[in-house]
This record gives C-alpha cells, sequence and structure tokens, in this order.
C-alpha cells in the first residue's frame, strides 16, 4: 500500500527512518493530474534511489494573478493509483496552509535566467517555483531529483538554484515525453478542445522542421525564428507568446546555431498556454 503523508512534521519522520537505515531517497515533484511524462519521471526515479517518494501539490505561488490556478485538474485517486502503478511508495500530499501557513514570508528568488521566455508573461512564475521546490528538498531531503526537459527553463533555474546554493540533491534531466502525433504531453492539454488539439500540434510540427532546417545547413537562428512565427500565424486559435533559438545553460538567445542551441517556445491555444522545446543542434 501507497503511503500518503500530508504534514510536513509526518514527512519528516518517514524521511528520519530512511536516512537512519542509511537509504537513499528520489523525489518527483509534481502537480498531480497525472499523465505518462509524469509517469515516465517515476520510473526513471524509481532506479535512481532505495525508496521513490512524490509530491503532489498545485503550488499556488506559482500561478499568476490571473491565470489557472482555481481551474487546475485535479484527480487524487487517479492519481494515487498510477503513480502506486510506477512503483512510488509514498505521496507527499500537503495542502496549501501545510506549505504556506499565516505569516509565511520566505521566498527563494533565481535572478536573470528567470527574467527570459517565460519568465516575462509569468515574472512571479519561477520564483513560486523555486520556493516550492527549496522547501519540499529541506522536507524529504533526497539524494536525487528528477525533472523533465518538457519544462526547459524550470530545469535550468532548479539546476542553478541547487548550485547557487549548495544544496546537495543531484538534478536528473528527463526528455520530454509526447503523443503519439508528437504533442509533449501536459496536464493543460485536457482543456484543449478537438480543433485545438489540432492546431496545438504546430508546436512540435515548428519545433521538427526548424531542427530539419539546422541539419540541412541553415544556421541564421532569425531565419529560423521567422519560419515558427510564420507557422504559428497560420494556425487557426494560435498566438505565440515568444519563439526563441537560446543557449541551453545561459538561456541567452543565439544569433547563429554555430554550437549548441535549443529552440524554446510557448504559444496560447485558445486560453490554454503551452510550451515546447527542441535540441536543434
Ligand atoms: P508538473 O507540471 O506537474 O510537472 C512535474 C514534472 O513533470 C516536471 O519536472 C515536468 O517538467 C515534468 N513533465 C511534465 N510534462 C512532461 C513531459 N511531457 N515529458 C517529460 N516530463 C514532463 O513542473 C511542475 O509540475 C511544477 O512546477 C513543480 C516542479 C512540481 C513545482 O511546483
Amino acid at each position: 500500500m501507497i503511503d500518503v503523508i500530508t504534514t510536513v512534521t509526518a514527512m519528516k519522520a518517514y524521511v528520519k527512518a530512511i536516512k537512519q537505515r542509511g537509504e537513499t531517497i528520489c523525489l518527483v515533484p509534481t502537480m498531480g493530474y497525472l499523465h505518462a511524462g509524469h509517469l515516465d519521471l517515476m520510473r526513471e526515479g524509481k532506479s535512481l534511489a532505495d525508496h521513490l517518494i512524490i509530491s503532489i501539490f498545485v503550488n499556488p505561488t506559482q500561478f499568476g494573478p490571473n491565470e489557472d490556478l482555481g481551474k487546475y485538474p485535479r484527480d487524487f485517486d487517479r492519481d494515487k493509483r498510477l503513480s502506486e502503478g510506477v512503483g512510488v511508495e509514498c505521496i507527499f500530499y500537503p495542502d496549501a496552509s501545510e506549505m504556506y501557513p499565516k505569516g509565511y514570508s520566505t521566498y527563494v528568488n533565481v535572478e536573470g535566467i528567470t527574467g527570459k521566455l517565460c519568465g516575462i508573461a509569468r515574472p512571479t512564475h519561477f520564483r513560486g517555483v523555486t520556493t516550492i521546490v527549496a522547501k519540499l528538498f529541506n522536507i524529504i531531503e533526497p539524494d536525487v531529483s528528477v525533472f523533465g526537459e518538457k519544462d526547459y527553463q524550470q530545469l535550468v533555474v532548479i539546476k542553478r538554484m541547487v548550485g547557487d546554493l549548495n544544496m546537495k540533491v543531484k538534478i536528473i534531466a528527463h526528455p520530454t515525453v509526447r503523443e503519439e502525433d508528437g504533442l509533449a504531453m501536459s496536464s493543460r492539454n485536457k482543456f484543449l478542445s478537438p480543433d485545438q488539439r489540432k492546431s496545438a500540434l504546430v508546436l512540435s510540427h515548428a519545433l521538427i522542421k526548424a531542427k530539419g532546417l539546422v541539419k540541412h545547413g541553415e544556421y541564421d537562428a532569425a531565419k529560423i525564428r521567422q519560419m515558427a512565427i510564420d507557422m504559428i500565424s497560420s494556425t487557426p486559435e494560435a498566438v505565440m507568446d515568444y519563439v526563441e533559438i537560446i543557449h541551453p545553460d545561459t538561456l541567452e538567445c543565439i544569433e547563429s546555431i554555430d554550437s549548441k542551441a535549443v529552440m524554446a517556445l510557448a504559444v496560447k491555444v485558445g486560453n490554454t498556454r503551452l510550451i515546447d522545446n527542441m535540441v536543434l543542434k
């Protein structure tokens, strides 16, 4: 039977017992409404430590005032069943008042790289992510923690926080898991109507096309970017937020693709904001 723990005190006691036996912990943090991408992270996590703990917490501090916190999909019973199926032993499932009790006033903020890409439209988002992830690391003390490349900027920001604050957890990146037609899996895909679901393919199609252009010798980032912008603007209900070609570590925009480069994009399809990325070179 999977253990479901809802308080910080009980979670710390659970962790203490594991640590006293000299055993290791992998943590996979999530906001629930699990899909095959989350489960893949958990399968990898299972192989990395003696114990696999996941967290399910829809973290209010990473949502802006006009974002979809209230609408964010939830189904704990289903999540519990699915995570049990991949060998999760324990779910940390606190409520918001447990994580942010009255008087809460401490935030972790990574500077610079959080002001780019998603940080432009979501200026307080990464501060919320790093705050909750730092809290989870302090409560669960994982030896290793797995994050998806799907949220590429989030992965880079977490790695920076762990390095800058000398945290001892090891961060493992897991490749993006896609639907058969290429759409990156996301808990938010359920908001898409059948027509919007078709339009949402523009994200992965633009990335694949960009990668193809680079393979055939096109290194001019501006031209590749323009191709993607044109594809998005001719797709029904799709509105570009950003399309950028960036250095994989600094997230700085790149003009010529002569060394490592990642293309990252965010597109609103109807009311649903989707992100995706791909290594171009
Ligand atoms: P959530 O969106 O639930 O994602 C949890 C983890 O699953 C993240 O590491 C994310 O990158 C990864 N993931 C999501 N979709 C994926 C896909 N299609 N392929 C591979 N990995 C995927 O990201 C968050 O929650 C939150 O910001 C969190 C880190 C839990 C902090 O609240």
